[in-house]
């Protein structure tokens, strides 16, 4: 990746960025304000002292020692400047105001100009040869002179100076400090960005077993946890994927190997006929499971992959009750149970019809084949408090509370179960019922379990209930 355009670069950069900003403000505000203030300061020290210098002089104009006395209290030049023309204005150093000097320095000075033409006291700063000035000039129009007060800045602008000098050092050192703390701070997050990014590789590579730990408190820790609670979930899935491979698999081989068998079997050519007819009978039964086992696993793979939709529309519990002992009468018959359907009242309830009846068929082959010969089995529907109900009632052993924890997960079949089901059925049963808002109830004891399709109630329109159907 280009150095430039990693997150560390980029922290570094802001940081370095926001600190020069911040300077070169502190910078724009400070300097010159601190300059303004220092000549202001000066400026108004000598317009303050103007008053007291100019009755002075005018009391004795030709005092020999007022230049130089003026010039120690008041810490300036103090120059007498005559006016020597109008228009233009033009202002000359009177000689003996300026001892041992070069009259040049303040010939045609701008603030005593300014002065003598509008016969004001002005104030201003003058670069002279000698430097800058901070100049006061009090013009004494009855003489045609300008008294020029020109305090030297030099001092003051030396302080201004160091102090610029200073802030540049620290503005300097402070870039340096931000560029490095930056760089730090970011190499610390990369790295940490890093680290989770070979985790999120790892757990796309399906290996789940490393925990991802960042203990930090702030996002990045955050996201470490979220991944890590991703992590587990996957493990989870992962290991359920490979438990349901390895159940199917192995439901699958049981009765494929069973088929074999027989077919080795029937190929000896001195088979008597009623052992052949027996052998082909049970090799219809492994058949028919084989094809249970396929469409149940279809079913279950539809649900995982959100596949299967159901309709939600008014479902009669009633007819479908009824069609369903119908279509088990047969079965009800083979393995002697009496079947029956209770008439004891009506029911409504939203749902698909089809997945309905496929959850009531799963909850009737159960108490029909897990319960013993001759004990009868009851489908019965009811509606109450919103709630429609469609329930099997068996009157078996019951389910013991160890396997009523796990009745539902797939592949589960009881301790005491004898028939040869895959332990698909009650599972693809509650989430088929899920799917539909609704959930499956299982009330047992010894002698008694009902198991119940509880859907949400729907408005019944009124029609006659036929006779139970009795087998
Ligand atoms: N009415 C019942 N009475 C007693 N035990 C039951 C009853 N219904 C279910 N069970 C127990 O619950 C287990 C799980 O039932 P489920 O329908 O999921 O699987 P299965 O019937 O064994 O196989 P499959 O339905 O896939 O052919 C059964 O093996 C059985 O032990
Ligand atoms: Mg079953």
């Amino acid at each position: 990746m280009n150095p430039l355009r990693t997150v560390g670069a980029r922290l570094s950069l802001a940081l370095l960025g926001v600190v020069a900003l911040v300077l070169g403000l502190v910078y724009l505000i400070v300097v010159p304000s601190l300059k303004s203030r220092l000549v202001d300061a000066r400026l108004n020290d000598l317009a303050h002292a103007r008053s007291a210098l100019v009755a002075e002089y005018e009391q004795q104009p030709n005092d020999p020692d007022f230049f130089s006395n003026a010039a120690a209290s008041t810490n300036a030049r103090v120059v007498l400047l005559s006016v020597v023309s109008q228009s233009p204005t033009l202002v000359t150093p009177t000689q003996w105001s300026l001892p041992g000097r070069s009259p040049k320095a303040f010939t045609d000075d701008p603030i005593a100009i300014r002065s003598a033409r509008t016969s004001h006291l002005e104030r201003g700063t003058v670069s002279q040869r000698d430097g800058e000035f901070a100049e006061v000039a009090i013009p004494i129009p009855k003489r045609g002179e300008v008294l020029l007060l020109a305090a030297p800045l030099h001092d003051a602008l030396s302080d201004v100076n160091a102090v610029q000098g200073r802030l540049l050092l620290a503005g300097g050192l402070a870039l340096l400090v931000a560029l490095l703390v930056g760089y730090g701070a970011a190499r610390l997050f990369a790295r940490r960005i890093r680290r989770l990014e070979r985790a999120a590789d790892r757990i796309a590579g399906g290996r789940f077993d490393e925990q991802v730990a960042d203990r930090s408190a702030d996002e990045l820790g955050e996201l470490a946890r979220a991944f890590d609670r991703m992590r587990i979930r996957l493990a989870g899935l992962d290991h359920a994927r490979r438990e349901f491979v390895a159940n199917a698999s192995h439901e699958l081989r049981t009765p494929l190997f069973s088929l074999g068998g027989f077919l080795e079997l029937l190929e000896d050519e001195e088979l008597d006929e009623p052992t052949r007819r027996e052998f082909l009978d049970t090799m219809a039964g492994q058949v028919r499971r084989l094809t249970k086992l396929a469409d149940d696993l279809l079913d279950l793979s539809k649900l995982d992959a959100g596949r299967l939709h159901v309709e939600t529309q008014p479902v009669d519990l009633g007819s479908l009750a009824r069609a369903a002992v119908e279509e088990f009468a047969g079965v009800a018959l083979a393995l002697e149970h009496p079947l029956e359907y209770a008439r004891n009242g009506a029911a409504a309830g939203r749902g698909d019809p089809q997945r309905v009846l496929q959850i009531v068929r799963i909850l009737l082959e159960n108490a029909l084949v897990h319960t013993p010969s001759g004990t009868p089995v009851e489908v019965a529907v009811r509606s109450a408090d919103g709630r429609a109900e469609i329930s099997v009632t068996d009157e078996g052993p019951g389910i013991s509370d160890d396997d009523r924890a796990e009745l539902f997960e797939r592949f589960y079949r009881g301790e005491s179960t004898k028939a040869s089901g895959s332990g698909l059925g009650l599972a693809i049963a509650r989430e088929l019922a899920e799917l539909m808002s609704g959930r499956i109830e299982l009330e047992s004891k010894p002698g008694r379990t009902v198991f119940s399709l509880v859907l949400p109630a729907e408005e019944l329109t009124p029609r006659l209930e036929p006779e139970p159907v009795a087998v």
